[in-house]
């Protein structure tokens, strides 16, 4: 931050999160919200002796920009190497948070509409949103928070935004006797954020990271084990009942995208993986830019600042190799597909995807992508298609989750390739 926005900027941002941070503990108190909401220490720690300089560089721009910071040793079992202590940080439970303040803003006859998609966004005497069924939505004000922006608009919003997949897993219960606090590893590969969660059942471990870029290919079976790996290693822990993997977008300059985008239209997006307390933070920008045209942020995170840059289509040409090699599937047979799994094959000239559900049903899609056709993978943990080139997802029976893509995948009947996918001779 300090080397790209120099001390000034760096410090707006620390200033910025720390405001989401308060918004949150002060909407907890005042509305009563039960959500396991408590202030912790976080901690920075190198995870090789070798990142023990990482940790003294960010102590070093911590003091230049008045934050203060201090290096300790922190349970060896995590690391035992040095680490940067941070105060006031906190932890809560952001779906049981989310939950407190659906229930009061209904109790306030706020409605809150569900299952209806927006496709696109323009401004016409105020914002007018067009859903999935073509129906218009009219308001004074609009403000995109879908996490890849709907905002069509002349923006190109997929190539400034790079889709980065992370991993999570959780214990059963545990009686490690470690500070509850945040603990998340510098620079480093794996990546590494540790907590523990209160659980009905008692107190859980959580280990998130082995983050990539979407664009790198990895098995993400493979990626749960390194964090797996860790917590056997590291703590003992046999056994991880649960694990996810989801995405989130970064910028190039790793600062999000937030503000209006035309007189009525506003975006709040690409968190870095920082998007509860950004969120917040974001909200209360928009809310001050809606109710007195200024906010000491706006400049900062301002939407249009990340130009189409050499570097930035450097970036985007590599997608070509992408696009070719996702569009690449080797011939294969389905017979030996199990329950609960999928696969992308070629079935005469169509790449189809398949997924077999555990009562041996099938679902067949195409696997092109909507957005720009790139091919798309299945994703075997979260049993989903995921694009590889601006992050585009789709649940199984072709549903669109999330990304840029308007539309969900075309779905193939089955009888008019049955033949293919039974008989070997096909292969
Ligand atoms: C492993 C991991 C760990 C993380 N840890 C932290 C952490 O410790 N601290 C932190 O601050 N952040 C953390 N984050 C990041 C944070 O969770 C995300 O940045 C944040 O949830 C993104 O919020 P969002 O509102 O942009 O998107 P979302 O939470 O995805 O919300 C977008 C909403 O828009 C809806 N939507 C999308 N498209 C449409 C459409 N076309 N029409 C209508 N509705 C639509 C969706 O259904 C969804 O409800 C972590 C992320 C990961 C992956
Ligand atoms: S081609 Fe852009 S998201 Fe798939």
């Amino acid at each position: 931050m300090i080397k790209k926005f120099g001390h000034d900027g760096a410090r707006k941002y620390y200033e910025f999160n720390k405001r989401g941070l308060k918004r949150i503990e002060e909407i907890v108190k005042k509305e009563n919200i039960d959500c396991d909401f408590q202030k912790v220490n976080n901690y920075l720690f190198a995870f090789k002796e070798s990142e023990e300089e990482n940790v003294e560089a960010e102590a070093k721009a911590y003091m230049e920009i008045g934050i203060h910071g201090e290096i300790v040793k922190i349970d060896s079992r995590i690391s035992p190497y040095k680490a940067l202590k941070i105060t006031n940080q906190a932890n809560f439970n952001p779906a049981k948070y989310l939950k407190g303040i659906t229930d009061k803003l209904l109790e306030n006859n706020v409605k809150i509409y569900e299952n209806t998609r927006i496709i696109d966004i323009f401004e016409k005497n105020g914002a007018v949103a067009i859903s999935s069924e073509r129906k218009r939505i009219k308001a004074k004000r609009a403000i995109i928070a879908s996490h890849y922006p709907i905002y069509k608009g002349f923006n190109f919003y997929f190539m400034k935004m790079i889709p980065q997949i992370s991993y999570s897993i959780l214990s059963g219960p545990t009686d490690i006797e470690i500070e509850d606090a945040n603990y998340i590893n510098t620079i480093s590969n794996p990546a590494i954020a540790l907590r523990f969660i209160k659980g009905e059942e008692g107190r859980l471990l959580n280990i998130s990271g082995a983050s990539h870029d979407a664009k790198a290919f990895k098995p993400n079976l493979e990626q749960i084990e390194l964090l797996k790996d860790y917590g056997r290693k590291n703590f003992g822990i046999k056994d991880f009942p649960y694990a996810w993997c989801t995405q989130d977008y970064s910028t190039t300059d790793y600062v999000p995208l937030i503000g209006r985008v035309s007189k009525t239209i506003h975006i709040m997006a690409s968190y870095n993986k920082w998007g509860m307390t950004t969120s917040v933070a974001a909200a209360l920008l928009i809310k001050d830019l809606m109710t007195t045209n200024f906010s000491e942020f706006a400049q900062f995170f301002r939407p249009e600042r990340v130009k189409l840059t050499k570097k930035l289509f450097t970036y985007n040409l590599g997608m070509i190799k992408t696009l070719l090699k996702t569009r690449c599937v080797p011939r294969q047979s389905l017979l030996k597909l199990p329950p609960d799994s999928g696969k992308v094959v070629k079935v005469g000239n169509k790449r189809v995807g398949i997924y077999k559900d555990k009562e041996n049903k099938l679902y067949l899609v195409d696997v092109t992508c909507p957005h720009m056709r790139c091919g798309l993978r299945f994703n075997q943990l979260e049993k989903t298609y995921d694009c590889n080139c601006h992050g585009s997802r789709f649940d199984y029976t072709g549903k669109l989750l999330d990304g840029p893509s308007r539309r969900d995948l075309y779905k193939i009947e089955i009888d008019g390739i049955k033949n293919h996918l039974t008989n070997p001779s096909n292969e």
